[in-house]
């Protein structure tokens, strides 16, 4: 059985290891002995033996540059350490799946203590397909990047081969890829790999490198040396500037969060919205390269980074900074807007009278954003709103959909038993004069990434229509 003696490990990976033995209740000593002993005779596992559920996901889904690194077995992966240290410097998140090649190279644990993710390696790795799965995998980076990409992968890649984690995820990417090529000059310059290289190029695939240099085996030197990796690092940030805006130039308004409507200077009416789904939306719809005004009421959340976000507490301010927005192409009504209000505001804390019991509160009703919105002179094009429902989801949203003159409504169930208020997960029916479209329970960021590619479908219709 192998072995390994933990005070001789690199402090990085010693931290990984403390990290994940502490997460498992381990000694390290203990948590590697098991390690070892899972490698024989098969893959290592993953590195974190039970993934972190949300944690290292959200961090990776909410971060502003997501790149998924592929790593191919050839001797320059060791170049792969560096550049993730390049790209943690830039703020961007780095998730890493490295082949089965890849690990005779350079080792899961060296890397995940680099990305602080985990590292994933086999596409039948049941928790990790459980967690996060390869489609998800797949899309939710922004940017796929494939170092080094042997000629092994890059044929795989230009015939469509799928037999792996990496090459899964590449066939499932919906996102741009760059390859890093490295190999030996001779392999480069085969002709198998030129057509490889035109194929790859035609799908869209980017390409840095290959240089030209001295091989890693003696003697051997010409174009085939995989790009240093300041070259890499810079070649990713181009390329996620000019990642597809298929929204830009329109203008989106979207609420989020709820609304508090004062009592006195201490009360207030208010509900369970947590704004996560607002601002999910409100990102999404900036990634794709809209500009996004989102008007939040009091969250906890932190503000999203491709939107102008007003602040605001209640019903009335929501709506008056709504229609200051205006004109828009499209409008999102996720906030959950207080339906009432207390007729009064007490100036002073309304004091309890003992043994009077409390008096009764004279409420009086909101206006309805959305309903305004649908009715406005100046309408914005494309109208989504939600409906909250414990019950007829479909029946109530229909009614919603023609009383507010919605194009769109996106109707959930909101009964405290799903946890949809305050919580990650939303289920989704999608109804509009068109039918309906029942989207499967997902991450409210999956939502959001989903109805822009609605939002985008419905404008390049438009545009083909006109
Ligand atoms: N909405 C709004 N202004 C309000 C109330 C609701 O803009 N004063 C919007 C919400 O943002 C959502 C949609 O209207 O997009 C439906 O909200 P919902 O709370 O489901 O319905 P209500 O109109 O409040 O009706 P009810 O409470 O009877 O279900």
């Amino acid at each position: 059985m192998p072995s390994i003696t933990v005070r001789n490990l690199d402090e990085d990976t010693k931290q990984a290891l403390r990290e994940r033995a502490a997460r498992n209740g381990r000694s390290m000593e203990e948590e590697a002995r098991l390690m070892l002993a899972a490698t024989e005779g098969q893959s290592p596992p993953p590195l974190t033996a039970k993934p972190s559920t949300t944690e290292h996901e959200d961090a990776f889904s909410k971060a502003d540059n997501r790149i998924l690194l592929i790593i191919g077995g050839g001797i320059a992966a060791y170049k792969c350490l560096e550049l993730i240290r390049h790209l943690k410097k830039k703020e961007m998140a780095v998730r890493v799946i490295m082949t089965r090649a890849a690990q005779e190279f350079i080792t899961p644990l060296s890397l995940e203590a680099l990305s602080h993710d985990k590292v994933l390696t086999n596409l039948f790795e049941r928790e990790a397909e459980h967690d996060i799965g390869h489609i998800r995998l797949s899309r939710e980076a922004d940017l796929v990047v494939v170092a080094p990409a042997t000629a092994d992968l890059m044929a795989k890649m230009a015939n469509g081969l799928a037999d792996d984690l990496a090459s899964t995820c590449l066939m499932a990417s919906d996102k741009p890829i760059l390859v890093v090529p490295a190999m030996n000059p001779a392999m480069w310059a085969h002709p198998a790999t030129r057509r490889n290289v035109k194929t790859l190029e035609g799908d869209g695939i980017h390409f840095v490198g290959p240089n030209s240099g001295e091989m890693a085996e003696s003697g051997e030197a010409g174009v085939g040396r995989m790009a240093e990796p300041l070259e890499i690092a810079n070649a990713i940030t181009g390329l996620l500037d000019s990642s597809p805006k298929p929204l830009a130039g329109r203008r989106a308004i979207v609420t989020s969060g709820p609304t508090h409507e004062p009592i006195d200077p201490v009360r207030y009416i208010a509900n369970r919205s947590s704004g996560k789904q607002g601002h999910a939306i409100a990102e999404a719809l900036g990634r794709a390269g809209a500009e996004v005004i989102l008007v939040s009421g009091p969250v906890n959340i932190p503000d999203p980074k491709h939107a102008e976000i007003i602040h605001v507490q209640t019903a009335r301010e929501m709506q008056k900074m709504v229609e200051t927005a205006l004109p828009a192409d499209i409008a999102v009504m996720v906030a959950a807007v207080a339906d009432w209000r207390s007729a009064e505001t007490a100036d002073e804390k309304m004091k309890k009278q003992d043994g009077k019991g409390p008096d009764s509160l004279a409420l009086t009703e909101n206006p309805d954003i959305l309903k305004g919105l649908g009715h406005h002179h100046n309408r914005p094009q494309l109208l989504i709103g939600f409906a909250a429902e414990t019950e007829k989801l479909e029946e109530h949203g229909r009614a919603k959909l023609k009383r507010k003159k919605a194009d769109w409504i996106l109707a959930n169930d909101v009964s405290a038993e799903n946890g949809v208020m305050g919580g990650d997960n939303n289920t989704i029916r999608l109804l509009s004069n068109k039918g309906v479209e029942a989207w499967p329970t997902m991450d409210k960021t999956e939502v959001a990434e989903r109805l822009v590619e609605r939002i985008v479908a419905h404008f390049e219709t438009e545009t083909v229509e006109t």
